[in-house]
């Protein structure tokens, strides 16, 4: 399976901290935001990706990462000239994709929580149709929203509904099947003019190929997308990893524990960051 983050959008709710940064490279804490969703990747066991951004903040992205032989993957890049919806991305990376499937991550989204790396790793295992995960929140109608029969089982899906039929909002994270790019294309451009996901999960759902994963009360969700919903995932990953001394989202650490790189990479790494993450790197390769 491949991996596609996408980190582009005007990010116009966060304005003025985004007029010159793009909103996947601002800290979450201690690192970048899009290390998150790429950490939730590497778990998957996923190490092709694609990373599609702004034409301005693509380069801005590959200074940072690189081409990803540090970590053991291997990471390219697209540009969407235009933010002209999230299945867009499906487009601009079919010829990436290729004959594989395939696990869209937005870049704003970060997931935690005991068991994920399996979770992902199963979803990842998908031989037809779509798996997405649902998680339950307060106020759904800003997300897509899925409503379930006494089974558990998907009866509608509905894009910001003002009345929304559950609190089970869909989560930045969609595993496809080879059919996803065919199926972005044949999407018309929906009342705000984006090429929704919503409507390719719905051409799953009426192809009987939709499976929903929905994520328990352990699991946190955020996505941060507003002043207060950064700075209460800064608060979050800070408060688990003071407490534990473990880090969310540190993809170097990952990488060594998927077995993507080795001890003496893992040591290499720590080497040229001269701060905690850095000591923290460095105390796992003397574990
Ligand atoms: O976060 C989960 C939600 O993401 C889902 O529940 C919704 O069904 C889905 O439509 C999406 O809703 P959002 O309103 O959060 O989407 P937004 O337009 O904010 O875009 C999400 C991220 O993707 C954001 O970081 C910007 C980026 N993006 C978005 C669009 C439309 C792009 O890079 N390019 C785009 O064209």
């Amino acid at each position: 399976m491949k991996g596609i983050i996408l980190a582009g959008g005007r990010a116009s709710r966060l304005y003025p901290i985004t007029r010159g940064v793009c909103k996947q490279m601002l800290p979450v804490y201690d690192k970048p935001m899009i290390y998150y969703p790429l950490s939730v990747l590497m778990l998957a066991g996923i190490r092709e990706i694609l990373i599609i951004s702004t034409p301005k903040d693509t380069p801005r992205f590959k200074d940072t990462l690189g081409k990803g032989e540090d970590l053991g993957i291997k990471l390219n890049y697209a540009v969407q000239p235009e933010p002209r919806g999230i299945a867009q991305s499906l487009v601009i990376g079919e010829r990436f994709i290729g004959d594989d499937s395939v696990c869209l991550i937005l870049g704003d989204n970060i997931l935690y929580g005991d068991k994920l790396a399996q979770i992902v790793q199963e979803a990842a295992s998908l031989k037809e149709g779509a798996v997405i995960f649902g998680y339950y929140v307060k106020s759904p109608s800003m997300y897509g929203v899925i409503e379930l029969d006494k089974q558990y089982r998907v009866i509608s899906i509905e894009e910001k509904p003002l009345r929304p039929k559950s609190n089970w909002a869909i989560c930045g994270i969609y595993f496809y099947d080879n059919k996803a790019s065919s199926i972005a294309r044949m999407i018309k451009p929906s009342a705000r003019g984006e090429l929704e996901i919503t409507d390719v999960n719905k051409i799953y759902l009426k192809q009987g190929q939709l499976n929903v994963k929905l994520l328990s009360r352990g699991y946190a969700w955020l996505d941060a997308g507003t002043y207060d919903s950064l700075i209460d995932a800064s608060i979050f990953i800070r408060t688990i990893e003071q407490r534990q001394g473990l880090k969310i989202g540190c993809i170097e650490e990952v990488a060594y524990r998927m077995g993507y790189i080795n001890r003496s990479q893992l040591r290499r790494l720590s080497r040229k960051i001269n701060t905690s993450y850095g000591e923290y790197l460095e105390s796992i390769v003397n574990e």
